[in-house]
């Protein structure tokens, strides 16, 4: 752990991720999620001569971290900023390889000032970039009752998602959203004490995920920004990709298969006729999970998935 700064150092997936990425000692890589820079660290160590590294987190705490993790390495270029904005961030650069290891750093969960975790009482906020945006409370005091409901379904496949916004609807009209504790009496109040499962884990876990997706636009500009990163690939150079969740997932998945095989013509056509051509190949073994020691060790891998494309 880091003196300054508290973060924890467990990156996911560690050496799976590090040899999907086929790293070249001179090639020049993006980690678009430095976080706690363990994974970007694991890359500078096997680079040397012509390189560069180029992180990017969008939370500045993040990026001190980064920076006193990395003081050693000159290759790195620390950058405050989202990586579905990476076309503007980087002009022109083309990418041996590019990580992002999505969702959450352990610190920001762990870090009760932050409003993201539901077992301490702190302001609601939530966002990963604390300089711009809505806080998670205020989103939750402005937002409709079917956009809170949709956020909930789509986001956490929470089966309560309409009780849930109904019931935050009538408490914010007595009182605004402010604090952590305020959601879980919401979702409290809205799930019968008599349905819930043990093994589903803490009952306001899913709406804590939604909130928190919806508030750091996490899912909906995702489809878009892998396919930015592509682009910025050299011919051969890979994207791997950690998800955390089946909903992040399915995006990623769905995303590297419409660039393997982006053939829009009817099935039954006889040849394409569209002229739309593979961009990326899938390599085989591909998704990767964490063994069960990884898991044992940091049971927050559990539900970690590495994809990976390469360009073709
Ligand atoms: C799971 S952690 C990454 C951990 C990192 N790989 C390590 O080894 O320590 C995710 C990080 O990505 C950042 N992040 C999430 N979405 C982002 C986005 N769209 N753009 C930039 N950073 C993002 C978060 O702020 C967080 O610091």
């Amino acid at each position: 752990m880091s003196e300054h700064t508290g973060f924890h150092h467990v990156p996911v997936l560690f050496e799976e991720t590090l040899t999907a990425l086929a790293l070249t000692p001179q090639g020049i890589y993006l980690d678009g999620t430095v976080g706690g820079a363990g994974h970007s660290e694991g890359i500078l160590k096997a680079l040397h001569g012509d390189c560069a590294l180029y992180a990017l987190d969008r939370d500045q705490n993040a990026l001190r971290a980064a920076a006193e993790r990395l003081p050693a390495y000159h290759q790195v270029n620390l950058i405050h900023g989202n990586f579905h904005d990476a076309k503007e961030l980087l002009p022109g650069i083309q990418f041996d390889g590019i990580l992002l290891d999505l969702g959450v750093s352990s610190h920001q969960l762990d870090t009760a000032g932050r409003g993201f975790s539901y077992h301490e009482d702190a302001p609601l906020d939530m966002r990963m970039d604390q300089s711009q945006g809505l806080t998670a409370a205020d989103w939750l005091n402005t937002t409709s009752e079917l956009d809170i409901t949709q956020a909930l379904y789509d986001f956490a496949d929470e089966r309560w998602a309409a009780r849930i916004a109904k019931i935050i609807l009538e408490m914010r009209a007595e009182k605004p959203f402010e604090t952590t504790l305020d959601l879980v009496r919401a979702v409290d109040r809205a799930i019968p004490k008599a349905v819930r499962r043990k093994d589903e884990g803490h009952p306001a876990r899913r709406a804590f995920q939604a909130v928190r997706i919806a508030v750091n636009e996490e899912i909906n500009p995702l489809n878009a920004a892998l396919a930015d990163l592509v682009e910025m690939l050299k011919p051969g150079g890979r994207l791997c990709v950690i998800t955390f969740h089946s909903i992040e997932d399915r995006v990623v998945k769905q995303a590297f298969n419409r660039m393997k095989n982006p053939c829009v013509c009817p099935v039954d056509a006889p040849i394409c006729t569209c002229g739309k051509l593979p961009i990326v190949s899938l390599p085989k073994g591909f998704p990767v999970a964490p063994s069960d020691d990884e898991i044992n060790d940091n049971p927050r891998a559990r539900s970690a998935k590495l994809r990976c494309a390469q360009k073709l």
